[in-house]
Order: structure tokens, then sequence, then C-alpha cells
């Protein structure tokens, strides 16, 4: 059965998977305090590995209640394994199953899964429709445009992935060379978007605001957003999106206080799932994006980086909480040479150049 999300008459809204950092904790908490979202994506997960019952990839594609509609990730490049893992997903309760053709990291391309699978567009094609085949939830792609520009595979994999019965393509809009820098294609995320009509095409790549969410949707056309760093750097973005679509031009200001306040329950909830030691020190590189948006934030992240215990974590905020007080003005606001600049994305670039 299709969910409702895929009929939703207004843009979707997505959380982009993101290995370390879009965990469960995070995944409840954002839905919970910021909303907005019409699913999540859990990390990536091996197919083998869940096919074998690997204890990481288990808690990996675990989702709940309060964590719902989630589609769980596979990577793999092995036909046969990536659909018995899908069947695994949907017995465990999973809204979907979501597959990776876009990951650049050495360990994934080695197996020949990730962004390897756009060397293959034939082999890619195949096992998305053994996957299809195996499971009766909703299977989405999730890709960039190509290996490189000169070989872009994208628009053609949308096409023949919709044939086959894909419900949604999330297309990133970068090729695998590129990483995670350079412009987003837009061109390139709309020619995907036209080339498979009859399914939503969400775009991906640098949204960090709602402004450029705007922008995005209308340059590409596509049917909705997948957002990863900018749900850090701001989760309340989903909701400031759904409320510019609706034609409010200034979607409410998030306090200090209530980022601070999202950061110190993501760690306290990654607490309750991982255990004191392991939570505060996956929270070392997960920091820094919360922080960024906070004001002068060096010695916070240095001794954040340094964390082993929640007091460590409280020891270091209390800290940073006296040292702040000189870059506020009178009325608790940080002072315009101290405001943080805008988080770096290429969409506003593009948008300046018109
Ligand atoms: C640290 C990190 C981990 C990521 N992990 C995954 C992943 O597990 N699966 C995936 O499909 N993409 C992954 N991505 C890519 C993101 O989902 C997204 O495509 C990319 O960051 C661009 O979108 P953004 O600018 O909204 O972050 C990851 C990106 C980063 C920066």
């Amino acid at each position: 059965m299709t969910p409702t999300v895929f009929s939703a008459s207004r843009p979707l809204l997505v959380l982009a998977p993101m290995a370390g950092y879009t965990n469960l904790p995070f995944r409840e908490l954002i839905r919970e305090k910021a909303g907005g979202l019409d699913w999540t994506v859990t990390e990536l997960v091996n197919a083998r590995s869940l096919m074998e019952r690997r204890d990481e990839a288990l808690k990996l594609s675990k989702t709940t209640d309060k964590d719902s509609p989630c589609f769980v990730q596979l990577f793999s490049s092995v036909i046969h394994e990536t659909a018995e893992a899908a069947r695994i997903v949907e017995a465990q309760g999973a809204a979907g199953v979501d597959i990776n053709m876009g990951c650049p990291a050495p360990k994934v391309i080695k197996s020949g899964g990730g962004s390897a699978l756009l060397a293959d567009p034939e082999h890619a094609i195949r096992l998305v429709e053994a996957v299809v085949q195996a499971v009766k939830i909703p299977v989405t792609v999730k890709m960039r445009l190509g290996m490189t520009p000169d070989q872009i595979v994208a628009p053609k994999l949308a096409y023949a992935f919709q044939e086959l019965g894909v419900q949604a393509v999330i297309i990133h809009g970068r090729t695998r060379s590129q990483g995670f820098s350079g412009n987003v294609d837009l061109d390139g995320i709309r020619e995907v978007v036209q080339a498979a009509p009859k399914i939503p095409v969400l775009a991906n790549g640098d949204v960090t605001t709602a402004e450029n969410a705007l922008f995005m949707l209308k340059q590409t056309g596509a049917a909705g957003l997948s957002i990863g760093r900018g749900a850090f750097y701001n989760p309340w973005l989903f909701s400031q999106i759904r409320s510019a679509l609706t034609g409010n031009a200034h979607p409410p200001m998030i306090s200090f206080e209530e980022r601070l306040h999202f950061m110190t329950e993501h760690l306290q909830r990654m607490i309750g799932a991982f255990g004191e030691f392991s939570a505060c020190t996956q929270f070392r590189k997960i920091a820094p994006f919360y922080t960024k948006r906070m004001g002068p934030s060096k010695e916070l992240n240095r001794n954040l980086c340094q964390c082993e215990t929640f007091q460590q974590y409280q020891d270091a905020i209390a800290q940073y909480l006296r040292q702040r007080t000189r870059f506020l003005d009178e009325n608790g606001e940080l002072k315009p040479n101290y405001r943080p600049v805008p988080v770096h994305s290429s969409l506003d670039k593009l948008a300046a150049i018109g």
C-alpha cells in the first residue's frame, strides 16, 4: 500500500541519512521538538550484515513508533543479499526501504555498493528490480547524478526505477567526484525530475534556510526536499520551510536557549541509547554542527571534543555560558560582530547569480 506521504499535495520534506549523525535519538527528537518532516531515513546499513543479523546492523535499522514513518537505507551490490535484507527490514516494521546509490566512502565503494552502482547502471537496475519484487513496502532510491560530470546516468536510472515501481527518487545534485562540496547542479536535478514524471523526485544538497529551500524547489521542479547537514545547523528548518511554503515570509527565529536545549537533549537521548561513554565520544563530531549557529564557539568545541561523561559536557556548557556574556549586548543578544555568518550553501551563491 502506498503510504499517504507520497500522495501529499504539498512538497515533501525528508531527513537525509547521515551516518553517525541521524541516529534514532536524533530522529525521534527532531520530530518531537521541531517537526515538519514527512519521513526520515536511517543511517546506511550494510545489507549483508543485516542478513547475518549482526548487532550493529540491527541497531542501525531499528525504528520506533515515535520515528514513523522511517525508511531503512541499505547498501550493497549483491542482488540477492539486498533483496533478503529488504525482507528483513519489512518484517521489522519499517515504512520502506531506501537504496543507497550515492555514498562515496571507500569502505562502501570497495563493496561495489553506494555510488559505485552508478558505474554499472544495468546492474543497479537489476538490483532495484529485485528489491521492489521482494517487498510490499515502498522502495526509494537515493543517488547522485553520476560518477563524474561526463558520466551522468541519473536521468536514465530515474526513468528505469519509475518503471520498475520505485515510489520516489532522491537526487543529490552532485557527482561522486564532487564529494560534498562544489555547486549543486540544479539543471542536473531538473533533468532527473523531468525523466521520472510519474513519481516524486526529491532534491538534495546544500539546503540550509527556508529561502534557499524555496529556491531549490522553484529551480528544479522537484516534488520535495531531502535535507541532511542543514537539519543540524537548524533542527527547526523543516517547520520553517513549511511555514515559508504557506506564504509566511518570516518563519519564527529560534533562540540560543532552544538550540542549546535541543543539543543537550540529543546527547541525553544518545546516552540512553548507547551508554554514556560511547554517546559522549560519538557526540564530539555532532556538537560542532549545533554550535556553529551559536556565536563564537571555538573553545566550547575544543572542550566538547574531550568529553567522556555528561558531567564534563555540562561543565563545558557552564564555562561557555559564563564566557559568552562578553559577546552579548544589553538585551542578551550577540553583538553584531559576533553573530554567526550564514552557513555556506552553493544555493545562495546560485540564487545571487540569478
Ligand atoms: C557525515 C555524512 C554522512 C552521510 N551519510 C550518508 C548515508 O549514510 N547515506 C546516504 O545516502 N547519504 C549520506 N550522506 C549524504 C547526505 O545524505 C546528503 O546527500 C549530503 O550531505 C548532501 O545533502 P545536505 O547538503 O543536505 O547535507 C552523508 C553526508 C554526510 C556529510
